[in-house]
């Protein structure tokens, strides 16, 4: 075994999979804001939750902050993807910062169904992780009015005040079929919990998950690059395993395959979480090249071709009113 084998087995490759338009969306906004300010450039939190994404950021002159006080006044801050609860603008606004909110659109639309509930007088449930920051400024918006239920057996055991009165949401990078099975069970306990007006999983989530069930049976092991933090890359592990995956492993990167997971394997399952760059998968397909795994096949389940524009004040500079 180890390095220098002939062929030993193949690649399946999962697409989609990587970069969603939220992601790509936020990374250029922090490259635009260069560009245009100059360093340092401010971010709040990691503007996408990749180690491989942040450290170039930060070569390039951003600079991470944990909060908007950390921000010399009047400096350029950037919003992560995750979002920002309403006092975290508020925030920034009053120490004369220039924000540029580079929160994912998805992230948003979430934001305003909370609002829109609030305001009609609904209780939300809102399923996600606890400590999540998009989690954190989803609540925002609302934070007498909702409550984080963090898993299907929280389900059980969540109290409300108003039973009949109930509508839920969700964070965006969560399993799609973990969040059915939340709902499943809270429904057993509120029949008349209401459902959000669309799906609050978005479509990069959904899709990648599709395409690692596809390969997951016909992989003795599956890859999943991403980071720790990444909530739908680690979705993705979990998916690969529900699903027929004799083993799934995380990595940041191709340093951190560990060569003892590739024996005996005929077919080892790569993907990538959304916040994850293509180079990162490009270099783990060399080394499981070098290690006899050479032979890739692309197993594609759809096509994205979504795109959103830069944020806001991002567009306004560059039509030259700044
Ligand atoms: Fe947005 Fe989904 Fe990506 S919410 S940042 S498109 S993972």
């Amino acid at each position: 075994s180890g390095s220098g084998d002939p062929a030993r087995g193949r690649v399946l490759l999962a697409a989609p999979r990587g970069y969603c338009a939220g992601v790509d969306r936020a990374v250029v906004a922090v490259e635009k804001a260069l560009e245009r300010y100059g360093s340092p450039v401010y971010v709040r939190k990691q503007i996408v939750h990749n180690v491989h994404v942040v450290q170039r950021l930060e070569e390039q002159g951003a600079v991470f902050v944990d909060e908007v006080d950390e921000v010399p006044q009047g400096s350029h801050v950037v919003f992560s993807a995750h979002g920002v609860s309403p006092a975290v603008v508020r925030a920034a606004a009053d120490r004369g910062l220039q924000a540029i909110d580079a929160t994912c659109p998805l992230v948003t639309k979430v934001h305003r169904e909370a609002v829109r509930f609030a305001r009609d007088d609904r209780q939300i449930l809102l399923i996600g992780h606890h400590g999540h920051e998009e989690v954190e400024g989803t609540m925002g918006e609302a934070p007498e009015r909702t409550t984080l239920v963090g898993s299907p057996e929280e389900a059980d055991t969540v109290e409300v005040a108003d039973p009949d009165n109930l509508v839920w949401l969700s964070q965006t990078t969560l399993s799609v079929d973990e969040t059915m099975e939340t709902v499943r069970r809270l429904r057993v306990r509120f029949p008349n919990l209401a459902d959000p007006p669309s799906d609050d999983i978005c479509y990069a989530t959904q899709n990648r998950q599709v395409a690692v069930k596809k390969i997951a049976g016909q992989s003795d092991v599956v890859l999943v690059v991403g980071s720790a933090n990444s909530s739908n890359s680690v979705r993705l592990v979990e998916v690969a395993l529900d699903h027929g995956a004799r083993a799934a492993h995380r990595i940041d990167d191709a340093g951190e395959l560990d060569p003892a997971w590739l024996e005996g394997a005929a077919t080892v399952g790569v993907t990538s979480g959304a916040s994850v760059p293509e180079r990162l998968v490009q270099d783990l397909l060399s080394v499981l090249a070098e290690r006899g795994f050479g032979t890739v096949e692309e197993v594609r389940t759809a096509e994205e071709d979504l795109v959103f524009s830069l944020p806001r004040e991002l567009r306004r500079t560059a039509s030259g009113a700044t």
